[in-house]
């Protein structure tokens, strides 16, 4: 295959077709140089374990805005120096990093996960409740939409009155295409900033059970307490991280199933192994139109497939790691919810940065599916076709824009 007349990001046509140079990548040149839309060239890692080590060795930089990097083009602007991938401030990179994740780990525990269960569940229920009077709806924009900012402004311990407001702050950084403009995206990032500036202020004066309370309030004897900076851009990235990721993905999850009846089938008569096929959902479908997580290398760092010499822009790709063979198997581009491997799907990273809203994420998607198949046995879509749907992606997402469907 001649890579080198190909451009990165490589094209897909759906969240679940891999474009074919990745499995020729992972097999012929695990480390490759790519050639991005700018002219500069990049590296891109394919393989499950070359993956997993760049994301855990400290020389694959997240500081990706250095002297020599490659100009990326991802349609908010033509250079790196972007919120888009340097997002989150001195909490990005270590120490600051080490130090922030230190402390909110005690936070965002599984234990603490579960115990949100019910509430995730009750707010799955009220969504329902709504949507069975109608018959007919749109299950990217009012359920899966809906579920995650209500779970956030759990998290955030937002009172009532105060979430219409946040929710449409919120929403002006999802559904952004590459088309978007980077300053309308910049704007609603600095307003959510001030916003988060003004709740953290109140919450002060009145800590409740919520976890920005939590956040607030805890002190470890190494690290102290979480300064105000970093109360913000914990905020924010809990809105840039969490909300439009699971969206996406549960929205993703009924359109796999409506494409393959036979698995919806099977889920249906064995709701039991719900945890198995978000597991999965999040391997088969990818985020993004394909960037990958980037990275810089400070140093010459040798994997199993190759050398990555130091001062490069990398590309680790999660999406390929999910559909190596050597870990999934021969048949790792088929979708089966009882595939028992799933579980060591990457799609929330590894490493330092691994999501921390994973159990989170596990819950919400876990809940939003099977009480919304118990809910409604006739689920089906109502659309002319499944292959027509309407796509959307941008750099962090791939998803059907619309979803019909009748119940
Ligand atoms: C299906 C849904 C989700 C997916 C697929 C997902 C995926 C990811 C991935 C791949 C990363 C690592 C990025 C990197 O290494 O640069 C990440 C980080 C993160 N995620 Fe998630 N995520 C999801 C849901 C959530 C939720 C619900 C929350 C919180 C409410 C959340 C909060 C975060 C945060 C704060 C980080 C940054 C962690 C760090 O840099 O240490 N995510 N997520």
């Amino acid at each position: 295959m001649d890579i080198e007349a190909r451009t990165y990001p490589f094209t897909r046509h759906t969240p679940f077709e891999m474009p074919e140079e990745f499995a020729w990548l992972r097999e012929n040149r695990p480390i490759a140089q790519v050639r991005l839309a700018t002219g500069d060239t990049a590296w891109l890692i394919t393989r499950y374990d070359d993956v997993r080590t760049a994301l855990t060795d400290p020389r694959f930089s997240r500081t990706i805005n250095r002297e020599g990097a490659a100009r990326v083009d991802t349609g908010f602007q033509a250079d790196a120096d972007s919120p888009v991938f340097n997002f989150g401030g001195s909490i990005s990179e270590p120490p600051g990093h080490t130090r922030w994740r230190r402390l909110v780990n005690q936070a965002f525990t599984a234990r603490h996960a579960e115990s949100m269960r019910p509430a995730v569940a009750a707010h799955t229920d009220a969504l329902l409740d709504g949507l069975a009077a109608t018959g007919r709806f749109d299950l990217m924009a009012d359920y899966a939409y809906q579920l995650p900012i209500r779970v956030i402004c759990d998290l955030l311990g937002l009172e009532q009155t105060a979430r219409p407001e946040f929710s449409a702050l919120a929403a002006r950084i999802t559904r952004r295409d590459l088309t978007s403009s980077f300053v309308e995206f910049g704007q609603a990032l600095q307003d959510i900033g001030r916003y988060a500036i003004g709740l953290i202020v109140r919450k002060r004066q009145n800590l409740g059970d919520d976890l920005l309370s939590t956040l607030i309030a805890l002190t470890d004897e190494e690290d102290g307490k979480l300064t105000n900076e970093e109360l913000v851009s914990t905020v924010i990235l809990l809105l840039m991280a969490g909300y439009e990721s699971t969206a996406v993905q549960l929205g993703n999850a009924f359109y796999a199933l409506f494409r393959e009846p036979a698995q919806m089938r099977r889920l249906r008569e064995e709701p039991e192994i719900v945890g198995r096929a978000v597991e999965e959902i999040l391997r088969y479908a990818q985020m993004g139109t394909g960037y990958a997580i980037a990275k810089f290398t400070t140093e010459d760092v040798e994997l199993s497939g190759g050398t990555v010499p130091a001062g490069s822009t990398v590309f680790v790709s999660l999406a390929s790691a999910n559909r190596d063979e050597k870990v999934f198997g021969e048949d790792a581009d088929r979708f089966d919810i009882g595939r028992g491997c799933a579980h060591r799907q990457t799609a929330f990273g590894y490493g330092p940065h691994y999501c921390l809203g994973a159990a989170l994420a596990r819950v919400e998607m876990q809940e939003g599916i099977a009480r919304m198949l118990a809910r409604f046995p006739g689920l089906r879509f109502d659309g002319p076709d499944l292959d027509d749907v309407p796509l959307a992606s941008n750099l962090f997402t791939f998803y059907p824009a619309e979803l019909p469907v009748r119940i």
